[in-house]
């Protein structure tokens, strides 16, 4: 018996010392690691890592993370070291920013200090070559592309294309119950189409390229593995395929000599006009392929948990709902009672939704932080960021942070009325990488909430209470919700019992 207590101890003591040898190598191997880059300060010998736990060795902190809401994780930790702080997750460790001034610092300012950092595997489902995975020259010379396809003038061209996908959208909805963010994610696929390819593409291939990036999207956050009939497997299978209908469109387009004005044709033409100094084409169809993929992966989930949000915060809020339901009657009577399409101007006059969008943005904050790299060793505050670790600024915790926005956790449009303080409502990121599609989404959520609030009257079925991540929060089940047009009856079991056609397309 004292023997077996003697083994138990010294098998105790053992893993206590390899634990404590591993993680003073680690914590040693963070810190000493790296040169200084060009453009900022080497770090001094009095500065420090930052405070913070970094947990089990290679487990860090990952099971704490993932044992409960990802958003308490953080908020706690910001409650007991403050603003920055660090952990270790996923086999990372990390740096955690939660004040503007850091965030400005590592996406703004010093930027160039801080990589974009994917897992390869990721990487590879999306393409390698999709702009998020990259900065410097062939980033910059990218992005202006994708923003010349989202600018105002494509934008206000949008418009119509954008108000059909609603209204096909709340018509198929009708009279029926269905989970919020799928509806929302098959507009928000279908608006991304419409830029993509400009409304030119036929069923056929929108069918597939639905079909195939559905199977992408399953795959993307399952275990990396080249098993057949894995979901990994299946997903890079379907991505092949995705690339091989873009190919044949951009073969299409080529031949009859169109390219297009859209997001596809921006890119190609930059391929074969040769966007480089010397006459080298910018983008060969691969590339392009990867960037098509990856805007439609960034705009899909992103805008469609926001939009669900907005039909809960409105439905939550009847007052509220009510003040916008009037603003937007307001809108539909300049459109001849919904007879006349709706135009870039009117999408310019609805203050008050455009208020609500913000304040669903915020609140909702679908995407809670974003990661980047450190390049070299840098400073920041006094504290160390070793070269190699992981650093995250945390959006959500400066939208929900009380100095910042007021009774952060209330439902309050007004808030808006006066602008935030800099750097506060990132939303949409900051710097270099911030997201090009902001405007395309709050175009879409008007349009939404405008044919929603004037045509429609919804129910949740449920509750609404609990919040699910896939991986964007959202309501459970995707808030199913019962829709019905405002001039029909429907029963409580959702009979309807008379309906008056009010939409003139
Ligand atoms: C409500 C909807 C959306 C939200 C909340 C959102 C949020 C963001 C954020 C926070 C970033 C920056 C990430 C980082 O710095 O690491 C980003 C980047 C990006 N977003 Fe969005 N986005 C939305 C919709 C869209 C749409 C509709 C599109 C395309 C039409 C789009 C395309 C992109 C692209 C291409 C990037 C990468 C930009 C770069 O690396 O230069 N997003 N988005």
């Amino acid at each position: 018996m004292a023997f077996l207590f003697a083994l138990v101890v010294c098998i105790l003591v053992f893993l206590a010392v390899v634990s404590y040898v591993h993680y003073a190598r680690r914590r040693n191997a963070g810190e000493g690691q790296g040169g200084y880059g060009g453009g900022h300060e080497k770090p001094s010998p009095s500065s420090k890592l930052p405070p913070g736990s970094m947990g089990w060795p290679y487990l860090g902190e990952t099971l704490q993370l993932y044992s409960q809401n990802p958003n308490v994780f953080f908020a706690s930790k910001q409650k007991r070291y403050g603003e920055i702080f660090k952990t270790h997750l996923l086999g990372c460790p990390c740096v955690m920013l939660a004040s503007p001034e850091a965030a400005r610092f590592v996406l703004v300012k010093q930027a160039h200090l801080f990589k974009p950092t994917y897992p390869r595997s990721k990487e590879r489902m999306i393409g390698p070559s999709a702009l998020f995975f990259h900065q410097g020259e062939y980033h910059l010379r990218l992005r202006k592309l994708v923003q010349g396809a989202l600018g105002p003038d494509a934008l206000r061209a949008l418009v119509p294309e954008v108000e059909a996908a609603v209204r096909s959208t709340l018509a198929s909805w009708d009279g029926r119950v269905m989970s919020t963010f799928q509806a929302m994610k098959k507009l928000s696929f279908d608006v991304g189409i419409v830029m993509i390819f400009g409304g030119r593409l036929d069923e056929r291939r929108k069918a597939e390229l639905r079909k195939n990036y559905s199977i992408v999207e399953k795959g993307y956050n399952s275990f990396p593995n080249s098993l057949p009939g894995t979901l990994y497997h299946k997903a890079m299978q379907a991505r092949r395929r995705l690339q091989g209908v873009l190919s044949d469109i951009m073969r299409e387009r080529r031949e009859r000599g169109e390219p297009g004005s859209d997001l596809l044709g921006c890119l190609m033409q930059s391929a074969s006009r040769g966007g480089d100094d010397d006459g080298a084409p910018l983008l060969s169809d691969e590339q392009v392929a990867d960037n098509i993929i990856g805007v439609l992966f960034a705009a899909q989930d992103t805008t469609a948990s926001v939009l669900t949000w907005i039909v809960k915060y409105l439905h939550d809020n009847p007052k509220l709902l009510e003040a916008v339901r009037a603003e937007q009657a307001a809108v539909r009577e300049a459109t001849d009672g919904g007879r006349r399409p709706l135009t870039w101007a009117h999408t310019r006059s609805m203050a008050l939704t455009h208020r609500v969008i913000l304040e669903s943005l915020r609140m909702a904050s679908v995407i809670s932080f974003t990661f980047r790299e450190a390049v070299a060793d840098v400073e920041y505050k006094g504290f160390r960021i070793p070269k190699g670790w992981k650093v995250m600024p945390l959006f959500r915790n400066i939208h929900h942070n009380p100095d910042y926005f007021q009774d952060p956790h209330k439902f309050d449009p007004s808030r808006f009325q006066v602008a935030p303080r800099p750097n506060t409502f990132l939303p949409f990121g900051n710097g270099v990488h911030a997201c090009p599609g902001n405007e395309l989404a709050k175009l879409e959520m008007l349009v939404l909430i405008h044919h929603l609030v004037t045509g429609y009257r919804w129910e949740i079925v449920g509750s609404s209470d609990e919040v699910e991540y896939s991986p964007f929060p959202v309501p459970k089940d995707g808030l199913p919700v019962r829709l019905w047009r405002e001039n029909r009856t429907v029963d409580r079991k959702g009979c309807e019992s008379d309906n008056v056609e009010d939409i003139i397309v």
